[in-house]
């Protein structure tokens, strides 16, 4: 098989690092990749969401499947561009309709998706222009800390958590006069849910699923999960609190409805389910959903999954899911961030990356990383994640830790208490 895979992040090189692992596949292609990708396959020029280059790619080299990495693609809807095109739609394309895509593409589809299926999540309002005062008055009945979230993506900066009322009333009005652009010209309200947070993630072919591995990662820049959000600083996988008990409660109140309300509303889905999720008193809410694995998340995951990934992709594109098995590593599987000293705000690109090689007992996935010069240089915030697996969480971050020592860039930071809260 020849396939071809999207994005060019950590996720990418997680993925395309297992996949290259398939003995079913003859090519692997990454569009655009990163300096890690090209040690697992071949790097192609080609940005994710250029619909028309990729389609002259994929019929030009003879490609029998389409993953897709970020959200973008998905959200512009590259599924459908495949199946209504007569020389693309025979190829599966992992990854759900731009119908289903909307499930991350707008907060308010996803509440009211999770009401009309009766999904727990937190109580919300759905405010634009029109109905500002109701949205003030729906303020007034929350208690502090309040919850605004852009309607639209922004590239995880959508949403506000504000202290006090005053500033919620706000930031509400400042969102809704075009803070985010058109992605906040609708603004959801949300109860503030207060828990451990857990990211679960399926792969479904629309009527069967297989949950993978859940991972939590950490999302804060500093040490003690203090000071600006970023993409995600780490990630462990298992979650302590994800009991077997706690799963099933995950599956019967959250995965499975969601999945069979996706078949209801005739909605096509054929790729991976993130349900973001926090653990309120022991029970399981919906914070959001992505429609693609999360990131660094899969860093973590794709250690854990033991069975071969282009065989369970060729169940979601058939259909058949339930025919194939997943089995996962009993190990524990953690990465660790190294990222640009400045991110998640201004940093500065193009320093040289040492140690690389030096790493023994980690497996090194580049996330904004390019070549300049035959050198690999930093070429993004998040810069590499280091990923080990250990007989258990302490181990396998001993050894990420030593090669997140190993591996040097000038104003390299990493927080070195990945896993500390679980
Ligand atoms: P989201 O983009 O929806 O994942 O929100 C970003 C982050 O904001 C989440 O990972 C949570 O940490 C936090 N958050 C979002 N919604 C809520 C909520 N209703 N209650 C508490 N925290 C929330
Ligand atoms: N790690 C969270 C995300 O990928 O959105």
């Amino acid at each position: 098989m020849k396939l071809l895979l999207l994005g060019s992040g950590g996720r990418e090189h997680a993925l395309a690092w297992k996949i290259a692992q398939s003995p079913k596949i003859e090519k692997l292609y990454i569009a655009p990749g990163n300096a890690g990708t090209r040690n697992v396959g071949e790097n192609v020029a080609i940005k994710a969401d250029d619909f028309e280059a990729i389609k002259t790619f994929v019929l030009g080299n003879g490609v029998n499947m389409v993953v897709v990495g970020p959200e973008d693609p998905l959200v512009k809807g590259v599924y459908n561009f495949f199946k209504e095109d007569e020389a693309l739609k025979n190829i599966p394309v992992i990854g759900p309709s731009r119908a289903g895509a909307v499930l991350e593409g707008s907060k308010e589809f996803a509440k009211e998706f999770m009401m009309r299926h009766n999904i727990p999540t937190a109580g919300y309002k759905s405010i634009t222009a029109d109905n500002l005062e109701e949205g003030l008055a729906f303020l007034e009945t929350l208690e502090a800390p309040y919850v605004l979230k852009a309607d639209g993506l922004c590239a995880g900066k959508g949403v506000l958590i504000l202290p006090t009322l005053e500033e919620a009333k706000k930031e509400l009005k400042e969102m809704l006069g075009g803070m985010f652009g058109n992605a906040s010209a609708t603004v959801v309200i949300e109860e503030f849910l207060s828990g451990i947070e857990c990211s679960v993630f399926v792969l479904t072919d629309g009527k069967n699923y297989k949950i993978l591995p859940e991972a939590k990662d950490y999302k804060r820049i500093g040490e003690g999960d203090k000071g600006l959000n970023t993409g995600g600083m780490g990630s462990i996988s298992p979650v302590p609190f994800a009991t077997k008990e706690w799963m099933q409660k995950v599956e019967d109140r959250i995965i499975r409805p969601t999945v069979e309300g996706l078949a209801e509303e005739g909605i096509e889905y054929k790729g991976f389910i993130f349900f973001g999720l926090i653990n309120v008193k022991g029970e399981p809410m919906v914070i959001e959903y992505n429609v693609r694995m999360g990131d660094p998340e899969t860093e973590s995951v794709m250690l854990r999954i033991k069975s071969d990934l282009v065989e369970l992709f060729e169940g979601v594109a058939a259909g058949n899911l339930n025919e194939k098995t997943l089995e996962i590593d009993e190990r524990a599987a953690v990465c660790v961030m190294l990222v640009s000293g400045g991110y998640p705000e201004a940093y500065d690109k193009g320093f040289a990356i040492s140690g690389l090689d030096e790493v023994k007992d980690s497996i090194v996935f580049h996330a904004g990383t390019a070549v300049k010069d035959g050198e690999v240089v930093t070429a993004g915030g998040r810069v590499i994640a280091v990923s080990s697996y250990g007989a258990n969480k302490e181990e396998a971050l001993a050894q990420s830790f030593a090669g997140a020592q190993t591996i040097n860039f000038e104003k390299k930071y990493f927080r070195s208490d990945i896993g500390f809260d679980l």
